[in-house]
């Protein structure tokens, strides 16, 4: 078993409703002026974000909005809520929106509270030492960010995106009410919960030994994912499965699910962030793109897992041997992401990469580890990298 620790320290409000507790939790911290930052517009036509400027005026907490965050959000909004916020003296960065917005807001929240360029947290150069509270209300089930210690943001010149994994910028609270998710597009909520899925499959697939606890926990929310995933496929409405996946979607990316492996995989989340830095694609689609071939291309390496994942995660029958169950929970995995009206290669994900930007997309990912190999299961190469994204194709 590996040395691990579990930092957890997001309060969470859920369930019908939650969104007009934000004053006070937000009163709570002793916080008096805030920065609200939100999306393209989506929070605006729901009424979400009037209910939460009522919350806030009602528990006499002062606010300067900043809207416009874009999926896989952009350094430059990052600069200008630096601004703002430095100006306006606020003391906490409220997230109305998904990944997107709350990992904007963690940028800005990185940026008011340190000195210098906020980018260089991002490649590495610096870390941070501070970060401004960041509260969240969820709106969409997928990036887990509500309680995660990662923010992902993309630099529009170069088209690089990069992560800052830090626990000073987990989430003080995140208010979660699965109602909001309701006005999801379809195939947002599908890229949703195959995100969610991932980041336990990151954790799941690994080169170490695991505390059967933490699998069964893992092997339980996957499940979970894949069945309410499925519900909502045909009934959207339903409070309950919506219910399930947000709930889903905080427990799979806050730890819970890696503790005392080694750490987990990540080469499918590396090669995704490539992805959409080159071709603005939406994240989860990105992943089930790419997650087989990655999967065929690594399971020699830890065959008694992908097996365990086929029998009990995909509960597929077993094949003959390891290998063949193996192969048949990988096969199980791509069938749910297509059944959900997701890609499964390159091309149905709408991009056809030159073999030139492949192997860009590849030296790219091995730069954004530190020139390191990439992932646990089979440490990868560049050239490792760039025949998996050809396999994709
Ligand atoms: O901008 P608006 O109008 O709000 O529209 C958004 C956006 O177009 C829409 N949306 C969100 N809630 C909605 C809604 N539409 C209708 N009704 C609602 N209730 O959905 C679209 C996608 O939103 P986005 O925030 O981009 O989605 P997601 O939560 O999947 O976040 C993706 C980003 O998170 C990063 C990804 O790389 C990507 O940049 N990730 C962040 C992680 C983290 N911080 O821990 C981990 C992940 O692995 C991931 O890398
Ligand atoms: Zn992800």
């Amino acid at each position: 078993m590996n040395l691990s620790a579990y930092y957890t320290p997001t309060k969470i409000v859920f369930g019908k409703g939650a969104e007009e507790q934000v004053g006070a939790l937000i009163r709570e911290r002793g916080c008096r002026k805030v920065l609200l930052h939100y999306g393209g517009g989506s929070a605006r036509r729901s009424g979400l974000l009037d209910r939460v400027e009522r919350s806030l005026e009602e528990a006499g907490v002062a606010y300067v909005s900043l809207g416009g965050v874009v999926p896989n959000p952009r350094l430059s909004l990052v600069y200008e809520g630096i601004r703002l916020a430095r100006n306006e003296q606020v003391d906490l960065i409220l997230a109305v929106g998904g990944g997107s917005v709350i990992d904007s807001a963690k940028a800005i929240g990185y940026g008011a509270a340190t000195e210098g360029d906020v980018w260089d947290y991002y490649t590495g150069a610096r870390k941070p030492e501070a970060c401004l509270p960041i509260g969240a209300v969820l709106t969409i089930a997928a990036a887990g960010s509500e309680m995660s210690n990662s923010s992902v943001i993309t630099k529009e010149e170069g088209g690089l995106k990069r992560g800052c994994n830090n626990d000073l910028c987990r989430p003080a609270f995140a208010v979660m009410n699965p109602e909001l998710t309701l006005t999801l597009p379809a195939y947002q909520t599908a890229c949703g919960c195959a995100d969610i899925l991932m980041h336990t499959m990151e954790r799941y697939f690994n080169h170490g030994d695991n505390l059967e606890l933490t699998d069964g926990i893992s092997e339980a929310l996957m499940r979970t994912v894949l069945r309410n995933a499925l519900v909502l496929k045909d009934h959207p409405e339903n409070y309950r499965a919506r219910a399930e996946i947000m709930w889903a979607s905080s427990l799979s990316h806050n730890g819970l699910t890696g503790f005392g492996t080694d750490g987990g995989d990540w080469a499918t989340h590396k090669m995704e962030h490539e992805l959409s830095g080159m071709f603005d694609v939406a994240h989860g689609a990105g992943l089930t793109a790419i997650w087989g071939s990655w999967a065929r291309y690594v399971c020699q390496n830890r065959l008694d897992r992908f097996m365990h994942f086929a029998l009990r995660a995909m509960q597929v029958g077993p094949g003959e041997g390891m290998e063949q169950t193996a192969l048949r929970g990988i096969q199980a995995m791509e069938d749910f992401f297509r059944s959900i009206g997701l890609p499964t290669s390159l091309s149905e994900l709408g991009i056809s990469p030159t073999d030139e930007q492949l192997e860009q997309m590849a030296e790219s990912c091995i730069q954004a580890v530190g020139g390191r190999p990439l992932g646990t299961v089979k440490p990868l190469t560049a050239q490792d990298v760039a025949a998996i994204y050809r396999m994709a194709r």
